[in-house]
């Protein structure tokens, strides 16, 4: 609860200037697709109003400069990580905030012993009526009906705050963004998708590859036309035995009802070994569940295992059974969750609970609906040095404040040294889905505009694209930008600048190679985030799924090896008495690192009816800086502090 002292020391302050003007702190551009307005919302209903209070510290300069200084190769704090009690202290939001909305309540009627605060002080929550938030907010709220679900929700088109109030708030909720909770939802029998994600794609090319593959190729000579782990391990140089064990954490994210196989683990292990260590047959990750996190077994099909069983067999084989692999499984069967309930588990001050994640966007826990979840995990998970996720939204599926405030939570962790990889999306230009960006900012297949992923465009994040070998090459050839069955996610972002470690590799792009579209295909003005930042591999993944082996592309078969050299490279750095390597993006892209990736210069990322951007020497928008050359990366890191 409140202190009901500051309360009344702030009451007194700010009591003498509450009249100020109104000014708009939020409107939605446009209805997504499917949604239309029914009727206004009657007003004696109760809202679960949430007032996000704006952390001080987090502007995205600020949060640059500040990880810039524990994260940059050239900086005396390099690996002199931030413990999560500093982290928590420094962006706790001001008494000032806390007093100024709370007045602003009062002084509107809402007083102090109705509101509600978050453990964290990040969030004030009320329980007001509908016709008490219109006068609040200026606004009016309608219910909206989804045409094919029936689902209604409760939202505004936009709304206002009093001008003095405005800087302290971030977010209010709900108020104009849609339901876009991640993962798939239960609907009696079967599980259908709130949004699309980015998720691996079975094989197309060979349509018998919907069934089993029958003989597994040895050896490196076909890697062109089967990827195993021996082949990645050829393609990077990459041979390592870690010594480090339980010192060291690698944590590999998957979102229920995405569950892995263990008898497709142990089939894996049969036919792969490692490197390495003992055999993994018979290994599994250690489960961290989070938000009611659940390994389903009850719906078994590509769609429900695919994901999961590729992620955890590479990441597992390629860092050795002496090196534990953690499942963060994210969401019970129910409610489902976002990436918001894995922030809140890691960690304990952006955790918005007792206040409420975003009621539209997160899973709310506890679940309400039958079987669900009943508890909060809140700060309850010592976050992974490196954490790899291969799901996405598209940045347009959320609003600029929800990608802002989420985004301050990725620069957060890389403060603390934690690495978090993105997969950069499997549809080129395009978003999940292939959709693209229509004008008036909806988004459908027919659209023209690119459409870029977020959390790859937040520059907090590393973002992995994705390459192939081509036909008829070996792993001794350079690699193309993958183009087979998916192409590799990658473009400028519409929400978030440009950070300084990539304007020299981005300024040089734009110049030697400018891309053939106008502005109103893409953010053209070179000064925004440019993603991804490197790639691996991402074509003809040997998988076993459900006792066959299948071929798997995607995005999200790049981010888990890219993780699993990471963590071999901390492996190194510990046993050594360093730090890990924490945030690596303005460490990959100075000078000293450039050589050490393979530069990829032929294939683009088609969608939206182009053929997307191009590679390039350098870097380019469609795999980065290149492929890791493990070997000289862990000789350059194992030099810095
Ligand atoms: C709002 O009402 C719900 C249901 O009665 C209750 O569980 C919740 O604690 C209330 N929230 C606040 C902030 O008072
Ligand atoms: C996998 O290994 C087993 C045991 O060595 C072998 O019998 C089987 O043929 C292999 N699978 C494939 C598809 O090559
Ligand atoms: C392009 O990106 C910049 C930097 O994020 C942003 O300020 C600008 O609004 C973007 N332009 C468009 C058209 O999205
Ligand atoms: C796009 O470029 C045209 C011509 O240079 C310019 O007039 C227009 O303002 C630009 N639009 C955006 C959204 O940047």
């Amino acid at each position: 609860m409140l202190s009901f002292l500051l309360l009344c020391q702030w009451a007194a302050i700010v009591a003498s200037q509450i009249i100020s003007p109104s000014v708009q702190h939020a409107k939605r551009a446009i209805l997504p697709v499917g949604w239309s307005r029914a009727r206004r919302y009657s007003s004696d209903a109760i809202i679960p109003l949430r007032f996000g209070l704006s952390q001080p510290n987090t502007d995205m300069r600020t949060l640059e400069l500040l990880l810039h200084g524990v994260s940059h190769p050239d900086s005396p704090a390099y690996g002199q990580h931030w413990t999560p009690a500093r982290v928590a202290r420094h962006f706790a939001p001001t008494d000032e905030s806390i007093g100024v909305v709370t007045a602003w309540l009062s002084q509107s009627g809402i007083r102090s012993n109705r509101l509600h605060m978050s453990k964290s002080k990040g969030w004030v929550a009320v329980n007001a009526t509908v016709s008490e938030t219109e006068v609040l907010l200026s606004t009016e709220y309608h219910v909206f009906v989804h045409s094919e679900s029936g689902k209604e929700h409760i939202a505004c088109d936009q709304y206002y705050l009093p001008a003095h109030v405005a800087p302290h708030i971030q977010i209010v909720t709900p108020s104009v963004d849609f339901n876009v909770v991640l993962s798939k939802r239960h609907n009696g029998n079967s599980f259908s998708t709130e949004v699309s994600l980015g998720q691996p794609r079975a094989g197309t090319v060979f349509p018998q590859f919907t069934d089993a593959i029958d003989t597994l190729v040895p050896g490196t000579e076909h890697c062109d036309k089967q990827i195993t782990p021996g082949c990645l391990r050829a393609l990077y140089n990459f041979h390592y035995s870690p010594i480090s064990g339980e010192k060291n954490s690698f944590g590999v994210v998957e979102y229920t009802p995405q569950a892995y196989v263990p008898s497709d683990l142990d089939k894996f292990a049969t036919n792969f070994s490692a490197f390495s260590g003992p055999s993994l047959v018979g290994s599994r990750p250690s489960l961290s569940s989070i938000a009611g996190g659940v390994v389903q077994t009850a719906s078994r099909s590509f769609d429900f295992n695919g994901e999961s069983n590729l992620d955890l067999e590479y990441a597992m084989n390629l860092v050795s059974a002496n090196q534990p692999v953690t499942l963060y499984q994210v969401g019970d069967l129910q409610m489902g969750a976002s990436f918001n309930n894995l922030l809140d588990a890691l960690d304990g001050s952006f955790c918005s609970f007792e206040g409420g994640d975003d009621q539209e966007n997160d899973g709310i826990y506890p679940d309400p609906l039958p079987g669900g979840y009943q508890g909060q995990d809140c700060g309850s998970v010592k976050p992974a040095n490196v954490i790899s996720t291969s799901y996405g939204y598209n940045e347009a599926d959320l609003s600029p404040a929800y990608t802002v405030r989420q985004c301050a939570e990725y620069a957060k962790l890389g403060l603390m040294g934690v690495t978090v990889l993105y997969s950069s999306g499997d549809n080129g230009a395009a978003g999940n889905g292939g959709l693209c960006l229509n004008p008036d900012g909806s988004q459908t297949s027919g659209g023209r505009i690119f459409n870029p992923s977020f959390p790859s465009t937040c520059p907090f994040v590393t973002s992995v694209g994705a390459t192939q070998i081509n036909p008829g090459a070996t792993v001794a050839d350079p690699e193309s930008a993958c183009q087979q069955v998916i192409s590799s996610g990658g473009g400028f972002s519409n929400y978030f600048a440009i950070p300084d470690y990539q304007k020299g590799a981005v300024g040089e792009y734009l110049t030697a190679h400018s891309p053939p579209y106008s502005n109103t295909t893409y953010n053209s003005t070179g000064t925004s985030r440019a993603y991804p930042d490197l790639s691996a591999n991402g074509a003809n993944y040997v998988t076993a799924v459900n006792g066959g082996f299948f071929l798997v592309y995607g995005t999200s078969a790049s981010a888990p090896v890219v993780g699993a050299m990471l963590t071999m490279i901390n492996d190194a750095r510990l046993a050594m008495g360093k730090r890990p390597v924490g945030f690596i993006n303005p460490t990959i892209y100075s000078p000293a690192f450039r050589g050490a990736f393979n530069d990829i210069t032929t294939g683009t990322n088609p969608g939206c009816g182009t053929k997307g951007f191009s590679t390039a020497p350098g870097f380019d928008p469609v795999t980065g800086l290149g492929t890791p050359q493990f070997d000289k990366l862990l000789f350059l890191w194992s030099l810095l502090p």
